[in-house]
């Protein structure tokens, strides 16, 4: 099937690694974002700023894609600020495509927090959500943009008649600059700073993380699990979590991370050791450390997102993440999570993102 794709959010973490799967998979990919940096080789460039339906008009005039991959959002300050600007978003975007109805299928990222609530209720709904998230669960009766965006798909569908898939990935690995959060290459920038300056690589989270099991998603496995759904007719109108098939320890996995950088580590020690504080001084150190090696982003607040990896390695339950939905259908594909992080690093390393 000639797939003419739309990805949106196609600069971002998860965007940069559907797209990458789609070009393989013989797809034209139009990558829609503000800026084109970071667009995967091979994508054309659509500019438009979601948040103004006149920008999105104009830029996707003349456009008729076959298939959308909806792959943004944007943080704000509270929950219900998520779900006001990035229900919007989905809005605005089928809405503007819906009178060409050239569109067959959407497909939409959301994550994790379906089960485990949006931020600003981390983990807090009162009761811990069982492990391992399974996708019959039901929603919680607390508010989250995640929900918001899946009812904007539904109703648009009904609407226009494509079919929909919703893809629920656990924290993606996977390149990406100046996004919002990014495991991946925030434990990167943090090695690399404390191989420069010889402080130890600290296990920042939770005695639960550190000792309990985990998985995590590559971006290349979700980009495949969405290449799947949309190009199936039994995968379609469902939703599905995605991780790489491995369940795996912190404490395992950290000193395995070290060693790559050849840095010493400290395990969960008795207290949390939050990046955002361990990294509070590390912009000029980073930014010395750009002109030094010829890295290409001198700003630390591009590379790496402290934050976001200090909430999701500080949780106070281990997270695992079933796979049933899409296995029962055939969906096999398998990553194994170190050789995620290493891929992830090695590839930061030649493109001069980290020394
Ligand atoms: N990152 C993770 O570890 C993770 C884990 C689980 C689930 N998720 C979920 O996956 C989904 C996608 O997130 P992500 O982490 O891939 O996002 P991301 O890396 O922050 O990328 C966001 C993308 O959207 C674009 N964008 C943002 N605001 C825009 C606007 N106003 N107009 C046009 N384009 C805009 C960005 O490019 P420009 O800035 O150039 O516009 C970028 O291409 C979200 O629902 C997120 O919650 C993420």
């Amino acid at each position: 099937m000639q797939i003419e794709a739309l990805v949106v959010g196609a600069t971002g973490i998860a965007g940069r690694g559907v797209s990458q799967e789609l070009l393989q998979a013989g797809a034209r990919v139009h990558g829609l974002s503000r800026k084109p940096e970071g667009l995967a080789p091979g994508a054309t460039h659509v500019s438009a700023d979601l948040t103004d339906a006149g920008s999105v008009g104009k830029a996707l005039a003349g456009l008729k894609p076959s298939h959308v991959y909806l792959t943004t959002w944007s943080r704000q300050a509270s929950e219900a600020e998520n779900i006001r600007v990035n229900a919007a978003v989905v809005r605005t975007l089928l809405g503007a495509l819906a009178p060409a109805r050239s569109v067959r299928h959407v497909a939409l990222v959301t994550g994790l927090k379906h089960y485990l609530g949006p931020f600003d209720a981390y983990v807090k709904a009162g009761v811990m959500p069982p492990m391992p998230v399974r996708e019959e669960q039901p929603r919680l009766d607390l508010p989250n943009f995640y929900y918001a965006q899946e009812d904007e798909v539904y109703a648009a569908a009904a609407r226009d008649g494509f079919t929909w898939s919703v893809h629920r990935p656990h924290t993606i690995i996977g390149k990406a600059i100046g996004n919002a959060m990014n495991m991946g290459s925030t434990l990167a920038a943090y090695a690399a700073i404390c191989k420069e300056t010889g402080r130890k690589f600290k296990f920042p989270g939770s005695a639960a993380q550190w000792n309990g099991l985990s998985d995590m998603t590559d971006a290349r496995i979700l980009g495949k699990q969405l290449v799947w759904a949309s190009t199936n007719d039994f995968a379609k109108n469902n939703a599905y979590n995605i991780v790489n098939g491995d369940i795996f320890r912190w404490n395992w996995m950290w000193p395995r991370l070290a060693q790559w950088f050849g840095v010493e580590w400290e395990g969960f020690t008795g207290d949390a050791a939050p990046l955002e504080a361990q990294m509070a001084d590390d912009a000029p150190v980073w930014k010395r450390m750009a002109a030094q090696y010829g890295l290409i982003e001198p700003d630390l607040a591009r590379v790496a997102s402290p934050w976001h990896t200090d909430l999701d390695l500080g949780r106070p339950i281990e997270v695992m993440t079933d796979m049933a939905a899409s296995r029962k259908l055939g969906f096999t594909a398998y990553q194994n999570t170190e050789g995620a992080f290493l891929d992830l690093f090695a590839t930061l390393r030649a493109d001069k993102v980290i020394p």
